[in-house]
């Protein structure tokens, strides 16, 4: 969401211009005890967000900040386009109401009459959300809305967060160290990593949700694309899915970068790799995640997915 890629583009450079004159001991607000960036969210949102009403066919996909929404968002609404097969028509008819409906990238960003506006939004709506099960509206789960839930390693995670936050310039700065102890105690836009990972691990067996992890992705997209599809019901050949996966990849996102996400795909496209922690991890900062991995999530269904033994040791 949106399929409209300019006004994607639009939200994000308003975004990059105003949230940077926002004071820095104003650009985070906290609501229900979880911190929020000023620039893309405000209270009157999120609370008007509870009376959302999710559709069945609705297409959530919910992942923690940096890791990886937007390649799947894009995977999914590829999948969508090439399984509804729209005539060019249709797909205009479809871009220009968003347009016209101003529908934010995020569920959880933009203004309070947004969620009424959305409901002119024909169906399937691909719905992106960083925000944790608690926060979401009830209605999400009630009428058994698809859920895709993304997870990546907390350690690339926490390193793709730290560049992104100090380029983008609505988060207050900070170097390093200061960043990381921010993050483990969950005092970054979003809240805790770990609490969001152990609240979605109690949905897991709900038929309705699947859990994507960034790393497999990555490894064998062809395998991920085929399960995304079958979740979600859709007839895509063989070729399908592979044209998918080839206009999927870091390198072919990041050529098309400035057209789909404007100045702010300069900072969004990064590495797009696994193990990037590697240059930025103390020994002590390892030794800390390390625990705290295993205290919090080694023993939960998500942890295990996560495989934190592979990706996250020296
Ligand atoms: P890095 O900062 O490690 O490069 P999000 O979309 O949730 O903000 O996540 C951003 C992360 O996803 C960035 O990680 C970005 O490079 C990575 N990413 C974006 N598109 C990707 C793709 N097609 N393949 C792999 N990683 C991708």
């Amino acid at each position: 969401m949106p399929k409209n890629g300019k006004l994607a583009v639009e939200f994000l450079n308003k975004v990059l211009a105003e949230g940077a004159r926002i004071p820095p001991e104003d650009m985070m607000f906290s609501y229900k005890g979880v911190l929020f960036p000023a620039a893309v969210c405000n209270p009157g949102t999120l609370q008007a967000l509870e009376s959302f009403e999710a559709r069945t066919d609705d297409i959530i996909l919910a992942g923690y900040p940096k890791t990886g929404t937007n390649w799947l968002d894009h995977i999914i609404n590829n999948l969508e386009n090439t399984a509804a097969k729209y005539t060019e028509e249709e797909m205009k008819k479809i871009t220009d109401l968003e347009k016209e409906l101003e529908v934010a990238m995020r569920l959880e960003f933009g203004d309070p009459d947004k969620f009424k506006r959305m409901k002119k939004l024909p169906s399937r709506r691909i719905i992106i959300t960083h925000l944790s099960p608690h926060l979401l509206p009830t209605s999400v789960f009630k009428n058994k809305a698809k859920i895709l839930v993304l997870i990546r390693n907390p350690k690339d995670t926490l390193v793709s967060y730290f560049h992104f936050k100090n380029k983008v310039g609505f988060f207050p700065p900070s170097g390093w160290d200061d960043y990381f102890t921010s993050f483990m105690d969950g005092k970054v836009g979003w809240g805790s990593y770990f609490d969001y990972v152990a609240e979605w691990d109690k949905y897991t067996d709900d038929e309705n949700i699947i859990a994507i992890s960034y790393e497999e992705l990555k490894e064998n997209p062809n395998v991920g694309l085929k399960e995304i599809a079958q979740f979600l019901g859709f007839s895509l050949s063989e070729e399908e899915i592979q044209s998918v996966v080839e206009k999927s990849t870091f390198t072919a996102m990041k050529e098309k970068a400035s057209e789909t996400h404007g100045t702010f795909g300069d900072i969004l496209f990064r590495k797009g790799s696994v193990g990037d922690w590697k240059s930025m991890f103390s020994e002590s900062q390892n030794k800390e995640m390390d625990g705290r991995f295993e205290e919090c999530l080694s023993r939960t269904k998500l942890g295990a997915k996560i495989k934190y033994d592979v990706y996250c040791k020296a």
